[in-house]
């Protein structure tokens, strides 16, 4: 091993050398990670088989250091909606590395944020007027719950069940998973939990009059649960007779995701308090997300010169960020994304809910775009009950894995299980996907279906050695 890395073979300008440092160690990844990273997450990616090395990625393709080509039905958790190294983007953070463009100053008020503000304005409704800029999701949620608190001097927050926000302290208090929670008490006093799509719920907590927020998903990411006709529009109606603030978290459904610039726009006119956005704004090259305010929030927040920087984080705003986060808005717009998403998210939750009266495991399929939910549930037959049952004796998280383990090693396909203790597979694709990528993700999805309906077969041995391991380990 080189003393400095990529020291043996420096670039002609004697600095590193980025493409013999990846040669020298392709292959290496898991090694890496196990000693420096996370061994235990090397362990569950060895065990169900997920330990490639992509070495190449393109669109909505990743290539392994086999030359093996894979469909990402995944994206970066949903980072990648323009498909990975998109071209446009890249070109023009590349043209703007080149002009020496300064970023942070700090003590200024930087052009490119100002520009991507006012774009991010343009395709937002109502009167959401300010924008702060963050570098994660679960940062746009800390921010939200920290502008409802000081905006509206009341306390507590109300959150759903399975809802996720982001795993910060804050955003963690507002989890609906015990998954995600365990070992990290105590939380944000006053967030409290009501069941998704229960308004009667929620106007029970807001009526306590001390409610400064209800934090919303659009579309659950964890089940993929998607809000009853009418829900979030009354919901944000409920928060405004009561005095709380509506934040809707589009983390995950924002930028075109849904067939929506926002999910909220499904809904008829909801009218938020608070947009959180994130993960797809910088099309996957740089961290950066948004929080878009009404005026009047952000005038109790930032309330004189003294607090102009009340609320602040050293890296908003960087240059690359915004430049990324322009070239993306740009290219969800030129390239007609959003509708995209809504017409290949159709073409695939059809293809998929077409399946469901042919295979007894496959209980329900939902979508809003290319947010895709693939629901399984309890058998009819007996041998295949025998198998479920089996399974969720084994591990409550495995049933699902029966179906991404060969999506992956006979289809090379990658997806995603949408939660813990949860029989649902999430797809979120990149919105570019064409008409040969939900072929491909239709074709195997059947095939592997088809197996997964013989039982005992091939199908079901892997699963079961992954579950009686995670038996053996909690027994220990
Ligand atoms: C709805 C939602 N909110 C917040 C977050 C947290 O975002 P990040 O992981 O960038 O902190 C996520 C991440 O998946 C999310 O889906």
């Amino acid at each position: 091993m080189p003393s400095e890395p990529g020291g043996e073979q420096r670039g002609r300008q004697g600095g590193l050398n980025i493409r013999s440092l990846l040669e020298q160690y392709q292959g290496r990844n898991y090694d890496l990670h196990g000693s420096h990273v996370n061994p235990s997450n090397v362990r569950t990616l060895k065990t169900i088989g997920f330990d490639r090395c992509y070495v190449r990625a393109e669109g909505p393709y990743l290539w392994d250091a086999e030359g093996k080509k894979y469909l990402d039905m995944l994206a970066g958790y949903g980072v990648f909606a323009f498909g990975r190294n998109h071209p446009q983007i890249r070109r023009v953070l590349t043209e703007f590395l080149e002009l020496d463009y300064p970023s942070l100053v700090k003590l200024e008020a930087p052009l490119l944020s100002g520009l991507l503000a006012q774009e991010l304005k343009k395709r937002v409704l109502n009167d959401l007027e300010m924008v702060f800029f963050t570098n994660s999701g679960a940062e746009g949620v800390e921010t939200a719950i920290k502008y409802a608190k000081c905006a509206t001097g009341r306390p507590a927050i109300v959150h759903c069940e399975k809802a996720f926000h982001g795993l910060t302290y804050g955003a963690l208090s507002l989890n609906g998973d015990e998954s995600f929670r365990e070992g990290f008490a105590p939380f944000l006093p006053d967030c409290r939990r009501i069941p998704y799509n229960d308004l009667e719920a929620l106007e029970r907590e807001l009526s306590s009059k001390d409610v400064a927020a209800f934090v919303v998903e659009p579309v659950q990411g964890k089940g993929v649960n998607l809000p009853a006709a009418g829900y979030l529009c009354e919901a944000a109606r409920l928060c405004r007779k009561h005095g709380a603030l509506f934040v809707a978290d589009e983390v995950q459904t924002g930028l075109g995701r849904t067939g929506r610039f926002l999910a909220i726009e499904h809904g008829g006119s909801v009218e938020p308090d608070i947009v959180v956005i994130a993960k797809s704004l910088s099309g996957g090259y740089v961290p950066v997300g948004a929080v878009l305010c009404k005026k009047w929030i952000h005038e109790k927040v930032f309330s004189s010169m003294q607090r102009s920087v009340v609320h602040s984080s050293t890296f908003s705003q960087g240059s690359l960020a915004m430049v990324a986060g322009l070239a993306a808005l740009d290219l969800l717009e030129r390239e007609q994304l959003t509708a995209r998403a809504e017409m290949m998210g159709n073409k695939l939750g059809e293809g998929l809910r077409a399946m469901v009266p042919r295979f007894e495991f496959l209980k329900e399929v939902r979508w809003r775009g290319l947010m895709i939910g693939i629901e399984f549930g309890p058998p009819k037959s007996l041998a295949l009950k025998t198998a479920w049952g089996l399974m969720h004796r084994l591990d409550k998280s495995l049933f699902p894995q029966a179906a991404l383990i060969p999506l992956l090693d006979e289809h090379h396909i990658l997806t995603q299980v949408a939660g813990h203790h949860i029989d649902v597979i999430k797809l979120l694709p990149p919105l570019i996907i064409n008409d040969e990528d939900v072929a491909w993700f239709l074709t195997a999805f059947e095939q592997v279906l088809t197996q997964l309906h013989k039982f005992p077969g091939p199908a079901w041995d892997v699963v079961t050695r992954i579950g009686k391991l995670a038996l053996t380990k909690r027994a220990r």
